[in-house]
C-alpha cells in the first residue's frame, strides 16, 4: 500500500511542484483546490501517465465544512493518511497597513490561519496513534515574511505565517508522543504566481538583489525540503521550521 498525502493548493506552484515530486517518491496523492480546476487536473494527467495514483479535490480551505468533505474523500480514495502539507495560502494586493480593510484580514487569517488548524485537526484525529491512526507527519509551508515583517506589502500576510509558525512549534509539542510529526518550511522568493497575485509580477527582479544569493528559489528546490521533512530521513526532526530562502 502507497504512503499517501495530501497537498492544499496543490494544482500550482510550490504545491504543485511537492505533487510531482510525492509522486515520484511513491505517494498516492490528492491535490486539493480552490479553483484551478484545470491546473490540478494536470498535475493528476502528469502523475497518472508515469504510473502515479492522484486524485483532485475542490474545497476552499477557508470553508470548515469543505474540508470535512475534503479530508473525507481523502479518506475514501486513498485511505489512511500519513502526510499533509498545509500549503495552500491567500496573499492579496500590496497596501499599507493603514489600508487593510478588516474583509480582508478575515478572509485571509481564515484561509491562512484558521484553514491551516482546521486541516491539521482532521489529519491529527486520523494520524494521532492515541485514537489507533499510525502516526503521520505535517509540513506546514510558512514564509521567509514571517521573520521579515513584509512592510508596505502585505503585514496581514506574514503575521499569518508568523501564526503558523507558533503553530508548529506547539502542535509538534503536543503530538510528539502520538506518532506526529510536525515540521514547517519558511520559503524565500520563489518564482510562483503568488507575486502577481500581490500585485507584482515582476517582484523577483526588484528584489532578488536583497538575496544572498541574488536570485530567487524555484518550486522544485522547495517542494525537496518538503519531502525530505516528511520522510524518515527527518524521524528525529518535530517542531522545526526551515527556511529555503537562498540566505535572506
Ligand atoms: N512563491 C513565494 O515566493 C513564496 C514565498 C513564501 C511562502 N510561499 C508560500 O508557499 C505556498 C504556495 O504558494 P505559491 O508560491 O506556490 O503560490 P500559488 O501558486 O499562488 O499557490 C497558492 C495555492 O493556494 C491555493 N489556494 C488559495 N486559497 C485557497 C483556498 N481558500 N482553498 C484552497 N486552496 C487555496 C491556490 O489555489 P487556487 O488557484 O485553486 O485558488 C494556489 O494553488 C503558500 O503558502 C505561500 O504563502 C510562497
Amino acid at each position: 500500500m502507497k504512503k499517501s498525502i495530501l497537498i492544499t493548493g496543490g494544482s500550482t506552484g510550490i504545491g504543485a511542484a511537492t505533487a510531482l515530486l510525492a509522486a515520484q517518491a511513491g505517494y498516492a496523492v490528492a491535490i486539493n483546490y480552490r479553483k484551478s480546476k484545470e491546473a490540478a487536473q494536470k498535475v493528476v494527467d502528469a502523475i497518472r501517465e508515469q504510473g502515479g495514483v492522484a486524485i483532485a479535490v475542490q474545497a476552499d480551505v477557508g470553508v470548515p465544512e469543505q474540508i470535512q468533505h475534503l479530508f473525507q474523500r481523502v479518506d475514501q480514495e486513498l485511505g489512511a493518511l500519513n502526510v499533509l502539507v498545509n500549503n495552500a495560502a491567500l496573499l492579496e494586493p500590496q497596501a499599507r497597513f493603514k489600508d487593510l480593510d478588516y474583509d480582508r484580514l478575515q478572509k485571509i487569517f481564515a484561509v491562512n490561519v484558521l484553514g491551516v488548524f482546521v486541516c491539521s485537526q482532521e489529519a491529527c484525529k486520523r494520524m494521532s496513534t492515541a485514537s489507533g491512526g499510525k502516526g503521520g507527519c505535517i509540513v506546514n509551508i510558512s514564509s521567509i515574511a514571517a521573520k521579515l515583517g513584509a512592510p508596505f506589502e502585505y503585514i496581514d500576510y506574514a503575521a499569518t505565517k508568523g501564526a503558523m509558525d507558533t503553530m508548529t512549534i506547539g502542535l509538534a509539542k503536543e503530538v510528539a508522543t502520538e506518532g506526529i510529526r510536525v515540521n514547517g518550511i519558511r520559503p524565500g522568493i520563489i518564482h510562483t504566481d503568488i507575486h502577481a497575485k500581490g500585485g507584482e509580477p515582476d517582484r523577483i527582479n526588484r528584489v532578488k538583489d536583497s538575496v544572498p544569493m541574488k536570485r530567487g528559489g524555484t518550486a522544485k528546490e522547495v517542494a525537496e525540503a518538503i519531502l525530505w521533512l516528511a520522510s524518515d530521513k527527518a524521524s528525529y526532526m518535530t517542531g522545526s521550521i526551515i527556511d529555503v530562502s537562498g540566505g535572506r
